[in-house]
């Protein structure tokens, strides 16, 4: 279990958590797309491998930062750990419609994506947010942003590990 406690199954996410997710991606959506490259490009460069898992990387002769493929990913990744945030708090669990969370599972199944990779992106994920709020960073907006993450993850995971 992540930092999130248990309460009768449910997730608590308290309105707090909720805020500084909302507010900080108040301020990065407008330029969701740089920030999403930036974000990807800092997990290349951290495990350079990743780069293979994505066939439009692996087939293109485009530097990888001019791929005009990586930013909607990228940019999924934001938008879906927000959202994850606002329905912990609202629902108390992470909620994708079924079968959007079934192909997100068989999707990341298939490409080969592992544990190594989810974690990764967490570390740059949170490094990207903290340089895009600057002086609003906090403990407390790292912590709302990992959890709403980590839950998102382990929805995801919980599907593909029903596919093996
Ligand atoms: C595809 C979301 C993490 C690699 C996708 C798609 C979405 C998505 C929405 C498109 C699925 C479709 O075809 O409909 C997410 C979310 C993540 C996450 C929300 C974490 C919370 C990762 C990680 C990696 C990864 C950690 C590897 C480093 C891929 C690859 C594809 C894909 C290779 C298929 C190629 C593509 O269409 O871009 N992901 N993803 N994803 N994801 Fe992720």
């Amino acid at each position: 279990m992540s930092a999130a406690d248990q309460n009768d199954g449910a997730i608590l996410f308290t309105e707090e958590e909720e805020g500084e997710v909302v507010k900080s991606w108040n301020l990065m959506k407008k330029d969701a797309g740089e920030w999403g490259l930036k974000f990807f490009l800092k997990i290349f460069e951290i495990a350079p491998s990743a780069k293979k898992l994505f066939p439009f990387l692996r087939d293109s002769t485009v530097p990888v930062e001019q791929n005009p493929k990586l930013k909607p990913h990228a940019k999924s990744v934001f938008v879906m750990t927000c959202e994850a945030a606002l329905q912990l708090r609202k629902a108390g669990k992470v909620v994708i419609r079924d079968s959007s969370l079934k192909k997100l599972g068989a999707v990341h199944l298939k490409y080969g994506v592992v544990d190594e990779h989810f974690e990764v992106t967490k570390y740059a994920l949170l490094e990207t947010i903290k340089e895009a709020v600057g002086e609003m960073w906090s403990p407390e907006m790292k912590k709302a942003w990992s959890v709403a993450y980590d839950h998102l993850v382990a929805a995801i995971k919980t599907q593909m590990n029903e596919l093996i």
